[in-house]
């Protein structure tokens, strides 16, 4: 199938910055379906931790991509079958797959399985270089960022409501090295792409930036 025609809208920015629950939420206002590429980077952390494979074990780590039994249901992260969305969230596997994810290598691995989402009436797209690298010719592509303080209290609420007790000092000093890890390294980069439109969250609800993407995606249907 031609794919070019499938829209896709790219939601890239650094971590915490609420583009899961906001891609989440558009796909399913547009009835379009969804890639959480970040968790592809999770799982291959996960299946790697599983097999004690230390990050700095490139050629591991890519042949674990290449066999990845990742799927996802609506609600579900799976992992040969297994439900680990719980576990691919935790602050460990983020920061193993931060690691991972500077390996060219693992990244062109991982490049067709993300493109194969691209599938009608169209997609949701988040994670770092979604709008850079994997769909270049996305009907909108927006860069979502928010402060890192806000961001860490975001992820402190989320942390607190599982029962997992953290210090917003400590998020905000891992999230900040973590935006300079992803921002920094060769391959794909955490950046802003030209063609990409800003939308900083800080200060406003869940509803408001959802209504404001689906403005911003209705606008580029009408030119
Ligand atoms: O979005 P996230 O926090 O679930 O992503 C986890 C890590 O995976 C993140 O630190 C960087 C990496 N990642 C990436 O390099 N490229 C993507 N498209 C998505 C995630």
């Amino acid at each position: 199938m031609d794919k070019q025609h499938v829209p896709v809208i790219t939601l890239d920015g650094p971590s915490a910055s609420g583009k899961g629950t906001i891609a989440r939420l558009v796909a399913r206002a547009l009835g379009f379906h969804y890639l959480d590429s970040g968790a592809l980077y999770r799982l291959v952390a996960l299946a790697a931790m599983k097999r004690d494979i230390e990050a700095d074990d490139e050629k591991s780590i890519v042949d674990i991509a290449r066999h990845l039994g990742a799927s996802f249901s609506d609600t579900m992260i799976l992992l040969d079958g297994e439900d680990v969305s719980g576990r691919v969230r935790s602050e460990a596997c983020g920061e193993y797959a931060s690691r991972i994810a500077q390996y060219p290598a693992l990244r062109v691995e991982l490049l067709e399985r993300q493109r194969g989402f691209r599938q009608l009436p169209g997609l949701v797209a988040d994670g770092r270089d979604m709008g850079s690298v994997i769909f270049p010719d996305a009907s909108l592509k927006i860069y979502l960022t928010a402060s890192a303080e806000e961001r860490a209290s975001r992820r402190h609420k989320q942390l607190m409501e599982k029962g997992i007790n953290a210090s917003i000092a400590e998020l905000v000093r891992s999230l900040r090295e973590r935006d300079e890890r992803d921002g920094s390294r060769a391959a794909s980069p955490l950046q802003k792409c030209e063609d990409a439109q800003l939308l900083d969250t800080t200060g406003l609800g869940i509803d408001q930036v959802v209504s404001r993407v689906l403005g911003m995606y209705a606008e580029t249907r009408q030119s």
